[in-house]
């Protein structure tokens, strides 16, 4: 098992790498990209640790090499938020970083499933998929958006506001990755229940939860130690599903349904990416309202990357 981490050197590069070094399968290799001159060291200072798990860095020019024989490639290059910005800031600059990663990934390891942790990533996840069409390789299986960390804030928001321990707690988080368009579906939370209050509270900070810690962090960025965690917790998965096991994850993926092209769902992962996209069940009047006043929205995200594209 092969996998690519590319812009390695930055927050959630760093993070995610200690993350997977340590939690690959035995045997396993990383390959560490970022445009920034430190990756050789990030490489070198991982491969300290001792895991049977081989780290390589690759600097700006060796983008091919990092990604020949890659089974996954998962994308947190990308400049992150600074307080007052919102996601979609972020397009002029990242939109161009993740389409020549891409095309880069068309080109040397075709055949990998993708995750795309750049923000906006309602929109980056089209740029992706029409790069990919472009050239001729797109598979709607193997590309996803990572939007584990909704999944991960809302559950532990819920163990918290209700004192129950973090690792008992599900809750399915359905839609996009930004604002109102993350939709958690808390009455699906199995043996918990919510007042009225709490649930449009719970859903607001869980919406809003990104920008919790850009403010927090004042400046400095945004998530990059939860969004860490996140993105292992979604490559472990995909991991553990290309070698049989069955493993269920929300994720922002092609679907055939009305909502929009791009929706996460209850996805069944399996050796070769998705093998199941899963009804996401019924949902409460409030999440029914919530989701289709977000619809236009992020119908709207994914169309501005399939345009910045297609032109
Ligand atoms: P960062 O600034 O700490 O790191 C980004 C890294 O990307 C830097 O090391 C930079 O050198 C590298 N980079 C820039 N252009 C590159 C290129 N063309 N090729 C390879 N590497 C390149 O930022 P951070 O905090 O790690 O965030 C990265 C991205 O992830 C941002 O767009 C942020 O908004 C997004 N994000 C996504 C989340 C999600 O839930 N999907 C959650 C939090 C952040």
């Amino acid at each position: 098992m092969k996998v690519a981490v590319l812009g390695a050197a930055g927050g959630i590069g760093q993070a995610l790498s200690l993350l997977l070094k340590t939690q690959l399968p035995a045997g396993s290799a990383l390959s560490l990209y970022d445009v920034a001159p430190v990756v050789p060291g990030v490489a070198v200072d991982l491969s300290h640790i001792p895991t049977d798990v081989k780290v390589q860095g690759y600097g700006k020019d060796d983008l091919a090499d990092a990604l020949k024989g890659a089974d996954i490639v998962l994308i947190p290059a990308g400049v992150p938020r600074k307080p007052g910005m919102d996601r979609s800031d972020l397009f002029n600059i990242n939109a161009g970083i993740v389409k020549n990663l891409v095309e880069a990934v068309a080109d040397n390891c075709p055949e990998a499933c993708i995750g795309v942790i750049t923000n906006p990533v309602n929109t980056t996840v089209a740029i992706a998929a029409e790069a990919l069409k472009a050239k001729g390789v797109y598979n709607k299986n193997k590309l996803f958006g990572v939007t584990t960390l909704d999944v991960i804030r809302a559950e532990t928001f819920v163990a918290n506001l209700k004192d129950l321990n973090p690792a008992n707690v599900h809750v399915p988080v359905i839609g996009g990755h930004s604002g109102t368009t993350i939709l958690p579906l808390l009455s699906q939370v199995e043996g918990v229940e919510f007042s009225d209050e709490e649930i449009e509270s719970l859903t607001h900070r869980i919406q809003n939860a990104g920008t919790e810690v850009v403010e927090a962090k004042a400046g400095g960025g945004s998530a990059t130690l939860s969004m860490g965690q996140a993105a292992a917790r979604f490559c472990l998965s995909l991991v553990a599903a290309m070698r049989g096991e069955n493993v269920v994850e929300y994720t922002y993926v092609e679907t055939n349904s009305d909502d929009a092209r791009f929706f996460s769902h209850p996805v069944r992962l399996g050796k070769d990416g998705v093998e199941e996209i899963l009804p996401y069940g019924k949902l409460s009047d409030f999440e029914e309202k919530a989701k289709n006043d977000m619809l236009e929205g992020l119908r709207g995200d994914i169309k501005m990357g399939e345009d910045f594209v297609n032109g």
